[in-house]
């Protein structure tokens, strides 16, 4: 998708310099930044502070890691700490996981000389294949969009997004946003309420960025407004994404995503997750301790962004000393998601709706 009317992916190889770039996610919206990613050190640093972020992209960025730490020492002993150190990085997007799966299960069948040409391959297969979910994903949704223009005889329609499950969250295109970028091609007028979603303001910084980069017309409103807005009518659809759904159809999401699908749910929206294969977590039915980050209370205490002269500024918000918990995702429970809007089509929020999905 586009920043300045340049098409540009979140992540991708460096043939001539063998090194992974990124996008710098934590300078968004006030400056694009390209930075390298040399080695699996730098990958888990990307991780853990959030330079890259998003359930599919922390999936590919993970698997890049692997490339560096084969690049680094192709061994067994270095491909399973490389393995650790990643699955660490962070908790709760289960692509992670997926892509550390992936990559373990083909370069272990593999000679050590062979394991970096290799595992680059895989991981631009990893990416290729997110890139491939969310364009199907996109059409699926899409088709949503446009029966509901059609049924309810509209010429727009106002969707409702939480944090960031766009192309900046993914390779390209996004989960959540996916739909939306194919409905406006096909001649759609959707106008998108953009979420803050504090504390780190994934919709304001990112979301709203890049639906502007992409000319969508937006608004982004404070995280407690959406209930407002719903029971006024100006809210038609909720989409937003996941980074883990358990394997009842509950789903783990960026704090807030919640409340918003009970706001949904007493006024009778349709609330959609959308997401891809590699986000679905058969093993667990019930959310744990470790699958929900705690992030750091600076997260809460102190906001940064640009003074009149354009500098750079962070600054306390809080009370000195105050107590502070900062969980960054919550669960919703399937009964008040419409439909998980996946790469293979539309199904129900149960269990039944992800074992249709899983043989399919
Ligand atoms: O903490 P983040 O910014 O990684 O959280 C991102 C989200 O919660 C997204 O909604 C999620 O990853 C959806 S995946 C497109």
């Amino acid at each position: 998708m586009k920043i300045n009317n340049k098409n540009y992916k979140t992540i991708w190889f460096n043939e001539k310099e063998k090194f992974v770039e990124i996008i710098d996610q934590t300078k968004l919206p006030h400056s694009l930044n390209i930075i390298p990613l040399k080695t699996l050190a730098d990958v888990i640093i990307a991780i853990k502070t959030m330079q890259v972020r998003g359930a599919p992209l922390i999936g590919g960025t993970a698997a890049y890691g692997l490339v560096m730490a084969m690049k680094e020492d192709p061994t067994d002993a270095n491909l399973y700490a490389a393995s650790q150190g990643l699955l660490a990085s962070r908790p709760t997007a289960v692509n992670l996981k997926s892509s550390v799966i992936i990559m373990n299960n083909k370069l272990k069948e593999l000679p050590d000389k062979e394991r970096f040409e290799a595992s680059l391959l895989i991981a631009k297969n990893v990416c290729l294949e997110d890139e491939k979910c969310c364009k199907q994903i996109g059409l699926y949704g899409k088709q949503i969009i446009s029966d509901f223009i059609k049924n309810n005889d509209r010429k727009e329609i106002n969707i409702l997004t939480h944090c960031n499950a766009g192309w900046l969250a993914t390779i390209d295109w996004g989960t959540a946003t996916s739909p939306i970028y194919h409905a406006i091609k096909d001649g759609i007028k959707v106008h998108v309420w953009v979420d803050e979603t504090r504390p780190r303001n994934q919709g304001a910084s990112l979301t709203s960025y890049e639906l502007t980069n992409e000319k969508v017309s937006n608004t982004i409103i404070s995280d407690n407004a959406g209930g407002l807005l719903m029971s006024e009518g100006k809210v038609d659809m909720c989409i937003t994404g996941t980074d883990r759904v358990l394997s009842n159809g509950d789903v783990i999401n960026k704090i807030g995503t919640y409340l918003k699908a009970l706001a949904a749910f007493d006024n009778n929206i349709p609330f959609y997750v959308a997401l891809p294969g590699t986000t679905i977590d058969y093993e667990n039915n019930k959310v744990t301790d470790t699958m929900i980050e705690y992030r750091a209370a600076e997260e809460l205490t102190y906001v940064s962004g640009i003074d009149n002269e354009g500098v750079l500024k962070k600054v306390r918000i809080f009370p000195k000393d105050c107590n502070v918990l900062n969980p960054a995702f919550d669960l919703t429970p399937g009964k008040f998601i419409t439909g998980l809007i996946t790469e293979k089509g539309v199904f129900q929020s149960t269990a039944d709706g992800l074992s249709k999905y899983r043989s399919q």
